[in-house]
């Protein structure tokens, strides 16, 4: 039998650092990453047989649990009929009539990629209004396109640098990155730069810093300043849409505002790659080749991955929903329970069905990037390594949500409650 190790190994020798997304990997929890091989319902099975209630659910898209029957037969059924077109088929609108019957959008264009998504979104912001600057906020991830891998600068509202090797300044100084949930430094970008602010990229509730819920009100200010600055909202609920709530991270508001527009991803592929940029017709039509906006795909609009995406979404029903919204908060108190008899401070961050545990945040909170770094982040190694002992399947970074499915039923809650002792033990004994 191959082991996990071996398959580790064998995958470094050819894949830069044995893995095809650095999240992946087990850098900032040390170990060997397992090799899987099989999935279903809320559990994952790696090549040596071992089986993990999985908390990852491909980082988002396994709404529904893994291997979800009507989504397998849908897949099935479009494999039968065909691997990909090149032309424009039925399932696209479909999905997209979909899409626009639960969330506040016109018009919906399918790419392969959330990082596709955001940087569509953008350059439409950009051709829309004729303008360059950008306004992202500090820990807010929008995929790895050049300009969004951009570090805030000395001082607020002052240009961003490259947080990458290989992206010029030259890009980044079209950032601003801002500190999450603060009014006022969106005014003094907005005072700072008059008329040259193309629009504001958010995620509608922060997850890729952990989980930092926007403060109550953040996302309409920020609707409201844009459209008092003649510039592009941009929500990007590529992780939290159809999955924080039914409908996003806009949903936790209630909001009767929309932006003018969202990026998905995530959920609407159901674990194949399907991402979009969808919104106002005003905006989206500036898109080629109705308009001047340049974006195509090879594959975007992929008939098995829009028969997949169908399917997931129309079977996350309310029901589901509910399911999901129930467990996420038993599993936030089990977490909760456990660090607490143990003694270990932390403080536990959600939004709508998403979550994550920051250390020794107790008594102040998250509610910036700031906050998030300067958490207790050495008792994650152990607690991730005494759950993963246990078979449960956690994110390999504290910095990242839990995600919970619909499938995750009592023998699996079952499962994480018995591993939750030792690991809250061993985030008790953890040292810097
Ligand atoms: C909020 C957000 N936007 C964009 C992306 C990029 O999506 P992808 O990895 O599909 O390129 C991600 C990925 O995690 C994300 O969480």
């Amino acid at each position: 039998m191959t082991t996990n190790q071996q398959a580790y190994d064998a995958a470094r020798a050819i894949i830069p650092g044995g893995v095809n997304s650095p999240v992946r990997g087990f850098g900032s929890v040390g170990g060997t990453p397992a090799a899987m091989v099989k999935a279903a319902g809320p559990y994952l099975t790696d090549l040596e047989d071992n089986t993990y209630v999985d908390l990852v659910g491909s980082w988002g898209p396994m709404l529904l649990g893994h291997n979800h029957p009507a989504v397998v037969d849908a897949v099935h059924k479009a494999v039968d009929a065909g691997l990909s077109f090149g032309t424009s088929t039925p399932g696209e609108s479909q999905l997209a009539e979909l899409i626009a019957d639960i969330m506040p959008v016109e018009r919906v264009r399918f790419v392969s990629t959330g990082t596709e998504a955001t940087m569509t979104a953008i350059r439409l912001a950009r051709g829309a209004t004729g303008r360059n600057l950008i306004i992202k906020f500090a820990g807010c991830y929008h995929g790895h396109s050049d300009g969004l891998l951009a570090a805030a600068g000395s001082g607020l509202a002052t240009h961003a640098l490259p947080d990458s090797a290989g992206v010029p300044e030259a890009i980044t100084s079209q950032t601003l990155v801002l500190p999450y949930n603060d009014e006022e430094a969106v005014k003094q970008a907005f005072e700072a730069y008059p008329d040259q602010i193309a629009g504001i990229i958010t995620e509608s509730a922060p997850a890729n810093m952990g989980v930092v819920p926007p403060k109550p009100g953040f996302n309409r200010f920020l609707r409201e300043i844009t459209t008092a600055n003649d510039a592009v909202f941009i929500m990007d609920e590529v992780l939290t849409g159809f999955r924080a709530t039914k409908t996003g991270g806009w949903g936790l508001e209630h909001a009767d505002w929309a932006p003018d527009l969202f990026t998905f991803g995530k959920v609407i592929g159901g674990g194949l790659p399907v991402a979009s940029v969808a919104g106002t017709a005003a905006v989206m039509d500036q898109l080629a080749p109705l308009g001047p906006v340049y974006q195509a795909g090879t594959l975007s609009g992929n008939p098995i991955a829009m028969a997949a995406g169908y399917a997931t979404l129309t079977n996350a029903t309310d029901d589901a929903y509910a399911t999901i919204a129930q467990r996420s908060t038993q599993l936030q108190s089990m977490v909760a329970d456990a660090l607490k008899a143990e003694g270990v401070n932390h403080s536990i961050q959600s939004a709508g069905s998403l979550f994550s545990i920051a250390f020794g945040t107790a008594d102040h909170g998250v509610t910036n990037y700031e906050d998030t770094q300067a958490q207790e982040a050495f008792r994650y190694g152990l607690f991730f390594h005494a759950m993963l002992d246990g078979g449960v399947y956690l994110a390999p970074s504290v910095f990242e949500a839990w995600f919970i499915s619909a499938a995750h039923d009592d023998a699996a809650m079952n499962k994480i409650a018995d591993a939750l002792p030792a690991a809250a033990k061993a985030a008790a004994a953890a040292t810097a």
